[in-house]
């Protein structure tokens, strides 16, 4: 089966929505969606009407593309996204960040749910990723088809700081005028679906990871090998005690997401008033 290509996915947007240039992308992960609510003449598409992208079936993945203004810069938001353990290859899952990049962004802001491993963490808590760790070992490029590994083969690979350090400063100094402080931390990408053992949030904490989530660093990689500055949010929705039985959830994930939301929210919207 042939495979859909990028341009065939612009092609079908743009007929929906008129010329469009967006400047900044967001993809917005579990239960924080609610952004693209602010976002000001919104134009809306159902992942699953578009040629190629991959629909998530996962709680707290609206699995929508919203285009239009916010802050006073044309966006494009990913409401939802496709992970690996629901079976999608790399190509797939980040099939539609190519798109945003092809729609002409120059920056991406990405946000996640995560699990705290460092104890000074507390649920709620909304941390800007500023390195990373990939446990996933599937990096976002990695090719489905022969032909297409050969052609990235000779590509460099360029991760060496994948966070923009102006943009993470800027958030750090408009999140004080907010009233609160950004901490910054290692975010540890698993494939999943399944939260940690004991075990394994210790190791994960040997490691030099503060946070542990299952998204996120296949996109971060892309977009830095398409030269797109990239900024990245993580709320820590329930804080690993290694030495205490406790039980990870769904639904307190997407609760204390939800939470942080009055804080992200007005956050975001000002990076991009600023930036
Ligand atoms: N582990 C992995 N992913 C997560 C967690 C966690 O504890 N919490 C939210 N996403």
């Amino acid at each position: 089966m042939s495979e859909v290509s990028v341009q065939d996915a612009c092609a079908y947007i743009s007929k929906r929505v008129g010329a469009f240039q967006p400047r900044f992308g967001l993809i917005l992960g579990s239960g924080l969606g609610n952004l693209a609510d602010h976002i000001e003449n919104p134009q809306r598409i159902p992942y699953d009407e578009i040629p190629g992208f991959p629909v998530s079936h996962v709680a707290g993945h609206a699995g929508v593309l919203v285009m239009g203004m916010l802050g006073a810069v044309p966006v494009v938001a990913m409401q939802g996204r496709a992970h690996f353990y629901e079976g999608w290859s790399p190509r797939q899952a980040t099939f539609p960040l190519r798109c945003m990049h092809a729609m002409g962004i120059d920056s991406l802001i990405v946000s996640n749910a995560s699990g705290g491993i460092n104890p000074r963490f507390r649920s709620g808590q909304v941390v800007l990723i500023d390195n990373h760790i990939d446990w996933m070992n599937r990096s976002g490029l990695v090719s489905s088809e022969a032909s297409q590994g050969a052609a990235s083969a000779g590509l460099p690979h360029r991760v060496g700081n994948p966070y923009d350090s102006r943009l993470m400063e800027l958030a750090e100094q408009l999140a004080i005028r907010l009233g609160f402080s950004l901490s910054r931390g290692t975010y540890l990408a698993t494939l999943g679906p399944n939260y940690e053992t004991r075990a394994e949030y210790r190791l994960f904490a040997k490691l030099g990871a503060d946070m542990v989530g299952m998204s996120t660093v296949p996109e971060v990689i892309l977009a830095n090998q398409l030269g797109l500055k990239v900024l990245a949010f993580s709320i820590v929705t329930n804080v690993a005690k290694p030495d205490v039985q406790t039980v990870t959830d769904h639904e307190e994930v997407l609760d204390w997401s939800r939470k942080a939301q009055s804080q992200l929210v007005p956050l975001i919207q000002r990076i991009l008033k600023n930036a």
